[in-house]
């Protein structure tokens, strides 16, 4: 593969882990900068409910601040009819709903069983996108680990999806690392039989975090398999508050340097990534989990890693 999409989710996985209240004109702030630096695709935030996650509760007025970003597709998360039908009303064409694998994170993230969330979603579609305009992912927390049960089972998280996938064509699917702790191999072969089992009816994406710091290793190992399109955040912030011990994502920086140094594609302007990235580093208290953060800048920038400053 010679191109590859870097889809970025830190004003949504990012910014909801984050203890403070990020106003919202930095957040507006942040999309902007992440969006001049060749972000083509980003989770811009949940509508989920303000007692679950205070961070999230100023969506309407995101959404209304940002207006029209030409290039920009924006998407956000939304557990359960509520959220899609106020993600629809506030004019978003694109949408994620979050079903996890694991029963127990399920519970603890959006307080029911997984067939509730399935039969929400069924509902939910047929109410909202009766036409099919909408583009809708499905994120597939715990896919391959639960902060409750351990390890996930392979025939058990692929039933559920072919589950989900039976609902709608074309629908796309997040395989989420939720807590981070997942191992290249069971990510390469759950990809590898995703994309086989599936095949043109649905289109897949790898949501990495970085807990264990398998982050990059999984990504090579999902884009060895055939996946395409990468989850990952600016300066790697963020996490999931109801997976306790779960870190932040990927960083978008060091996905964008890995690929630009790999010769793959992704359209991202580095040297512009790294202004939304020190924005999102300013944001939070804990140490990044970035490297091309730590890294000498003028190294980070320079062709081949070389450079003369250093
Ligand atoms: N947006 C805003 N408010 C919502 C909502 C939504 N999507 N869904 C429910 N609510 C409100 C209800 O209207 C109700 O309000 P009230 O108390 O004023 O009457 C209240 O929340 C409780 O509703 P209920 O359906 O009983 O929800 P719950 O308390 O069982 O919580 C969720 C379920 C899904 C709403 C909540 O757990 C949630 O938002 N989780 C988000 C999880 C998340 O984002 N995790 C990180 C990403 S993986
Ligand atoms: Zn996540």
């Amino acid at each position: 593969m010679d191109k590859v999409e870097i889809v970025e989710v830190g004003p949504r996985d990012g910014l909801q882990n984050i203890g403070s209240l990020v106003p919202t004109a930095a957040k507006i702030d942040f999309i902007r900068r992440l969006a001049a630096a060749g972000i083509k695709r980003m989770e811009i935030g949940s509508f989920v409910s303000p007692k679950a996650i205070p961070q999230m509760s100023d969506m309407d007025e995101v959404v209304a601040g940002l207006g029209p970003l030409p290039g920009l597709r924006a998407m956000a998360l939304v557990p359960n009819s509520k959220g899609a039908r106020r993600a629809v009303a506030a004019g978003l064409t694109e949408l994620i709903f979050v079903i996890s694998m694991s029963e127990a994170h399920n519970m603890s993230n959006v307080r029911r069983p997984v067939e509730a969330s399935i039969e929400d979603f069924r509902l939910t579609l047929a109410e909202i996108d009766p036409d099919k305009r909408l583009h809708i992912r499905v994120g597939l927390a715990t896919t391959f680990h639960c902060p409750f049960d351990g390890v996930m089972d392979e025939e058990q998280v692929l039933r559920t999806i072919h589950k989900i996938a039976r609902l709608r064509d074309g629908l796309e699917f997040a395989l989420s690392d939720t807590t981070g702790m997942a191992l290249p191999g069971h990510v390469g072969r759950v990809a590898r039989r995703c994309i086989a089992e599936f095949g043109d009816t649905a289109s897949w994406a790898f949501h990495g975090h970085d807990t264990a710091g398998f982050g990059i290793a999984n990504v090579l190992a999902a884009f060895e398999a055939g996946v395409a399109c990468f989850d990952s955040s600016a300066a790697g912030i963020g996490g999931c508050p109801f997976a306790p011990g779960a870190t932040g994502n990927i960083a978008t920086e060091d996905l964008a340097y890995l690929f630009a140094r790999m010769g793959v594609a992704t359209g991202i302007d580095l040297a512009k990534l790294m202004d939304a990235a020190d924005l999102a580093a300013s944001f939070s208290d804990t140490p990044t989990g970035s490297h091309a953060l730590a890294m000498p800048r003028a190294r980070l920038l320079s062709p081949n890693g070389v450079a003369a400053a250093c």
